[in-house]
């Protein structure tokens, strides 16, 4: 006991005084106070319920952060108690304590019993320090990074580096990593180097003076002004010029920098989130990017390895994207079947969770059933079949069959009614005209 007290102040009393309520709904009362002391000793306050009964009584006063919730107890008319405790805390994420053998239930955070004090502090790390749950994921991977996310958002770490392949979720991370971040309410500031040519990103990120340049009529603002406080995320650092490296390196050594064409140093408290695809490493040995600033990035690193290496998570953000989705679309989509869920694991995803996030969204869009299928998400690798549909032996409905295609095509297409055009083979009056004619708007 003693080693798993000194654990959980490590990491969860940082901020002072509580760190969080926690609501313990358990039948055994040993297993309530040891709990208890537990959480006590992480600074947590902490409420405890021996029944559905007592829970639903303790839950509105109380205002808990996170209910623990022994799956014995919530056994029996355990949909209408999750219910009622939603109801009466909206807020309050539950983490089910599943005995030997496990029970299943969707949606929610599990823990096994006997609980590990590590995952434990782990799980309501992350559902305490807001948003870190948005990191949707179940491989120890993905746990290691929540972890660090965590740190880093109560660190007063003043850059960051993230790496990984395409899709991984780099945007997200940084985002998350603002979010819960004390710098939360300052702003965020995103800019992708490659997208602008070394002079324009220059004064965008820094600034300039007028009469900088030729076209400099007005001083101008850059982000790392703007973003004071907050957080200026650069993606794709990998490419930016050698010169603004070094202008980089300056201000996250120095804390200043001048405005382009300007001659006065300006302080600004803004931590630098910066992201790439590339290997840095290698780019330094090629002599495209600074190792100076490479280690000085280099210092904090998240590196989210691809999809394809940590296959546990593929499930978990399945079902995410699959909820998201169905609510997005109004779609009573509730499960998948698992043959669909294993051939999804079994795939290489060069795409990572960009293209798994695709395809859930299309297999939603096609599923005609609550359950998603393995023919759900059969990639589009036919072509567009023409003038040969095979027309059923039972009939079709023409007229709903049309309005489907449309609303899917302006689903997919975010209500562009040309992009949609483009998928139907329709121009833009045709689309126009059969959302007025079908009353999609
Ligand atoms: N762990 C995750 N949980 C939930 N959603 C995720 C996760 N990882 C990625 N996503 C989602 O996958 C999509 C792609 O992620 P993101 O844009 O952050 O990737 P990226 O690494 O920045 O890609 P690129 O290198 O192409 O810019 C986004 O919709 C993002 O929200
Ligand atoms: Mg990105």
């Amino acid at each position: 006991m003693c080693r798993v007290h000194s654990q959980i102040p490590a990491v969860c009393s940082s901020s002072g005084g509580t760190v969080g309520r926690i609501l313990i709904v358990d039948g055994d009362a040993s297993v309530r106070g040891s709990l208890r002391l537990l959480l006590e000793a992480g600074g947590f306050e902490v409420h405890v319920a021996a029944s559905p009964r007592e829970a639903l009584e303790r839950v509105v006063k109380a205002t808990p952060d996170v209910v623990l919730l022994d799956a014995a107890v919530s056994q029996g008319p355990r949909a209408d108690f999750l219910r009622e405790l939603h109801r009466r805390a909206p807020m309050a994420p539950v983490v089910l304590l599943t005995g030997a053998g496990g029970v299943e239930a969707q949606g929610h955070r599990h823990l096994p019993k006997p609980i590990d004090p590590q995952e434990l502090q782990r799980a309501l790390d992350a559902l305490i320090v807001p948003h870190v749950g948005e990191l949707v994921g179940a491989s120890p991977t993905m746990r290691e990074i929540e972890r660090l996310v965590v740190r880093l958002a109560r660190s007063p770490a003043s850059t960051v580096l993230i790496t990984g392949e395409s899709g991984t979720g780099k945007n997200l991370l940084a985002s998350v990593l603002h979010r819960a971040s004390r710098r939360a309410d300052e702003p965020f500031m995103n800019i992708t180097c490659s997208a602008l040519p070394e002079s324009l990103l220059d004064s965008e990120l820094f600034g300039h003076e007028r009469g900088a340049f030729t076209d400099a009529r007005e001083r101008k603002i850059g982000l790392l002004e703007r973003a004071k406080g907050g957080t200026v995320f650069l993606d794709e650092i990998g490419e930016m010029s050698p010169a603004l490296q070094g202008k980089m390196l300056r201000f996250i050594e120095e804390k200043t920098f001048r405005r382009v064409g300007g001659h006065e140093d300006i302080r600004a408290d803004v931590r630098v989130v910066a992201a790439t695809h590339r290997n840095l490493e290698d780019a330094c040995r090629m002599g495209t990017f600074r190792e100076d600033l490479f280690y000085r990035l280099a210092v904090l690193t998240v590196h989210v390895p691809p999809l394809r290496e940590r296959t546990e998570d593929i499930e978990p953000l399945v079902r995410s994207f699959m909820n998201r989705f169905a609510e997005d679309f109004g779609k009573r989509v509730l499960d998948i079947e698992p043959e669909a869920l294993a051939r999804l694991a079994a795939q290489p995803w060069p795409g990572n969770v960009r293209q798994l996030r695709n395809l859930v969204e299309r297999a939603v869009l096609l599923a005609d059933d609550a359950v998603l299928r393995v023919r759900d998400f059969r990639e589009r690798d036919r072509k567009r079949p023409s003038g040969s549909w095979p027309l059923p032996d039972e009939g079709i409905d023409l007229e709903e069959l049309e309005k489907d295609l449309v609303r899917q095509a302006l689903v997919r297409s975010r209500g562009n009614r040309s992009e949609a055009g483009r998928l139907l083979g329709l121009n833009r009056d045709q689309v126009r005209y059969r959302i007025q004619k079908f009353g999609l708007e």
